[in-house]
C-alpha cells in the first residue's frame, strides 16, 4: 500500500470519517443543496454506523437536472467535434486514476467493500472512460445503394438526455459503465446513485467538469428510490433509462416509463451456475468459484450463487471449497479482510431469512449459516461465507437471488441434467463453466440462456465485453461496443439526386 492511501486509510479507521466530501447534488456545473433543504445520512457496514450526510433530493431538484442536461445537450456537448468528445473523456479517465486512492478509500467505507476490491473497481471505471473515450469518433453510419437517382445513409444521433439508477453494490463502476457510453454518445446523463452509497458518484461527476464536461452535460442527485428516483425514470424530459437494481423496483421503472415511451435498458441480477465437471482443472475451479460468490461478500448481480457440480466430483470438490470458505477471515472493508460485511442492515436481515428458511425445509449446511458477531464483527453487518445444499431444486434458496455470500449446491450426473440445472431459474444472466472437454464447454455455452458465459474462469473479459440478462434478468446490453447503442439512434435519410 502507498503511503498516500494508507494515511487516508488511517484517517478513515481511527475518525470513522472523510474529510471534504461531496455535499449537495451536481447539477449544472456545480455542487448545490436540496430545493427542499432535505438530508441523509450514509452508513459504514463495517459498523453499522452512520458516517457522513448528503442531500436527499427529491423531484424539484430531478427537474433541474433535467432541465440542465436540455440545455446542454445542444451547441457545448452533442454538436461537438466527436475527437473532442473523445479528449475530455481520456482526461476523465486519466483523472479518475490520478484520484483513484481517495475514490477507493471513499467506496470502501461508504459501501463495506474490501479496499482492494473497491480499487479495483476504480481502476475499472477508469478503464471504461478509457474504452469510450476511443470510441467517440467511430459512431459512424452506412451509406445504401438506392440507385443512380437517389442516395441513402444513416446517422448515429445521440438519443438526449439518458437517466442512470445506481444500485449499492457497485457504485462507481455502474456509475461509469452507463455515462461513459452515453457521453461518448453526445448524451447529456441524469444518474441517481442509490441511497446507501451516494458519494463515489458525485465525485465522478465533478471529475468530468474538471476534465472538461460543460456545465449541465452530467448531473448527478443523491437521494432515495421513490424521492428522486421515481420522478427521474417518470420525467418526460428523459429519452433514455438504464436501471440496475432488483427485478421488483425494474418492473416499476418500465411502469413508470411506459407513459412516455421511454427506451430503457434493465439489468436486474440472477441467479447464475457455475458448472463443474469431474475433469476440470480443480484449482482454477477453486478460485473462480470463491470469486464468483465471495467477492463482495456475494452482493454481485453477477454472482455464481449456484454450484452444479457433477455427483462423482462432488465430495471431493466440497470438502476443498469448504476448507477454504472457513479460511476466509471477515473485518472492516478498509482493512482488507478475506470478507467484508454486507451493506446494510436490511440485507443481513434478508440474507438471514433466506438461509434460516431453507435450513428449517431440510436443508444441509455445509458451513456458515448466521450472522458473524465475534468482537469487532458485532457492531457490523457480517454474514458468515456459507454453503447449503438443498434437496429440491425447486427450493426458495436456489431459485431466489439473495444477494449475499450464500452459495447452493445442486449435483448432476449427464450433461444434459447439468443442463437443466443450470437453466432452471427464471434468471438469465451469466454462467460459469468448467471442464477440460472443449466440445462440452461450447456445447453448454450455446445451449445455456445467459447473456454472457465464462468458460474456467469466473469474470474472464473486461469492459469490452457486453453484459447483460436474459428472461427476468432484464433485456438490454452494457459495455463493449453494443453498450453504446442504448445511447445512440439510427436516422435514414434518403435524397432524390436526379431522375
Ligand atoms: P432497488 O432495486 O430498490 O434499488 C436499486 C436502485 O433503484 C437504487 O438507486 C434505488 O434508490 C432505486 N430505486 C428504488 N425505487 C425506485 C423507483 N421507484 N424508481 C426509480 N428508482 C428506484 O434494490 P434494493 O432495495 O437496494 O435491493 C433489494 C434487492 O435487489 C437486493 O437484495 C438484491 O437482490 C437486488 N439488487 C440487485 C442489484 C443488481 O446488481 N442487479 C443491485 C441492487 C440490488
Ligand atoms: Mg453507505
Amino acid at each position: 500500500m502507498s503511503a498516500s492511501l494508507d494515511a487516508l486509510v488511517q484517517e478513515a479507521l481511527t475518525t470513522g470519517r472523510i474529510a471534504n466530501l461531496p455535499n449537495g447534488h451536481f447539477i449544472d456545473g456545480r455542487f448545490q443543496p436540496s430545493q427542499s433543504g432535505a438530508r441523509m445520512e450514509s452508513f459504514d457496514p463495517g459498523r453499522g454506523i452512520a458516517f457522513a450526510d448528503f442531500a436527499a433530493g427529491d423531484a424539484a431538484d430531478i427537474d433541474a437536472a433535467v432541465e440542465a442536461g436540455r440545455r446542454a445537450l445542444r451547441g457545448r456537448w452533442r454538436d461537438l467535434k466527436p475527437a473532442e468528445r473523445g479528449r475530455i473523456l481520456q482526461r476523465a479517465a486519466a483523472l479518475i486514476g490520478e484520484n483513484a486512492e481517495r475514490l477507493a478509500v471513499v467506496e470502501s467505507l461508504d459501501s463495506g467493500k474490501k479496499l482492494v476490491e473497491a480499487l479495483g473497481d476504480v481502476r475499472g471505471a477508469a478503464r471504461t472512460f478509457e474504452y469510450y473515450a476511443g470510441a467517440c469518433d467511430k459512431l459512424q453510419g452506412d451509406t445504401m445503394p438506392l440507385g443512380r437517382n437517389h442516395f441513402g445513409m444513416t446517422v448515429h444521433e445521440p438519443v438526449g438526455v439518458t437517466a442512470h439508477i445506481i444500485p449499492w453494490n457497485y457504485p462507481i463502476s455502474t456509475t461509469a459503465r452507463g455515462l461513459a457510453p452515453a457521453l461518448a454518445a453526445g448524451c447529456a446523463v441524469v444518474a441517481k446513485p442509490a441511497e446507501q452509497t451516494p458519494f463515489t458518484a458525485l465525485m465522478l461527476a465533478d471529475i468530468l467538469h474538471q476534465a472538461g464536461l460543460p456545465d449541465g452535460v452530467c448531473n448527478v442527485v443523491s437521494g432515495t428510490g421513490r424521492e428522486a428516483g421515481a420522478p427521474l425514470v417518470a420525467h418526460p424530459g428523459i429519452d433514455q433509462i438504464t436501471f440496475t437494481g432488483s427485478v421488483a423496483t425494474g418492473i416499476g421503472v418500465m411502469q413508470a416509463a411506459a407513459p412516455n415511451v421511454t427506451r430503457l435498458v434493465l439489468e436486474l441480477g440472477g441467479k447464475s451456475p457455475v458448472v463443474v465437471f469431474a475433469d476440470c482443472d480443480i484449482e482454477a475451479a477453486l478460485s473462480g468459484m470463491m470469486e464468483a460468490i465471495y467477492e463482495n461478500a456475494g452482493q454481485i448481480c453477477s454472482a455464481g450463487s449456484r454450484l452444479v457440480i457433477e455427483k462423482s466430483f462432488s465430495g471431493t470438490f466440497l470438502a476443498r471449497l469448504t476448507e477454504r470458505v472457513r479460511a476466509l477471515t471477515l473485518g472492516h472493508g478498509l482493512t482488507n479482510p478475506g470478507m467484508g460485511p454486507v451493506n446494510s442492515a436490511v440485507q443481513l436481515a434478508k440474507i438471514e431469512g433466506m438461509v434460516a428458511a431453507a435450513v428449517k425445509r431440510g436443508a444441509i449446511l455445509h458451513t456458515g449459516g448466521a450472522r458473524a458477531e465475534g468482537g469487532e464483527l458485532g457492531q457490523g453487518w457480517f454474514y458468515q461465507p456459507t454453503i447449503v445444499e438443498p434437496s429440491l431444486s425447486s427450493d426458495a434458496i436456489v431459485q431466489e437471488e439473495v444477494f449475499g455470500p450464500v452459495l447452493t449446491v445442486q449435483a448432476f450426473e449427464t450433461e444434459e441434467e447439468a443442463l437443466a440445472l443450470a437453466n432452471g431459474t427464471r434468471f438469465g444472466l451469466v454462467a460459469g463453466i468448467y471442464t477440460a472437454d472443449f466440445g462440452r464447454a461450447h456445447r453448454l455455452a450455446r445451449d445455456i440462456d445467459a447473456g454472457q458465459v465464462f468458460i474456467n474462469d469466473y469474470f474472464a473479459g473486461g469492459i469490452e465485453m457486453p453484459f447483460g440478462g436474459n428472461r427476468k434478468s432484464g433485456f438490454g446490453r452494457e459495455k463493449g461496443l453494443d453498450g453504446l447503442k442504448n445511447y445512440t439512434r439510427v436516422k435514414s435519410i434518403a435524397a432524390r439526386i436526379s431522375g
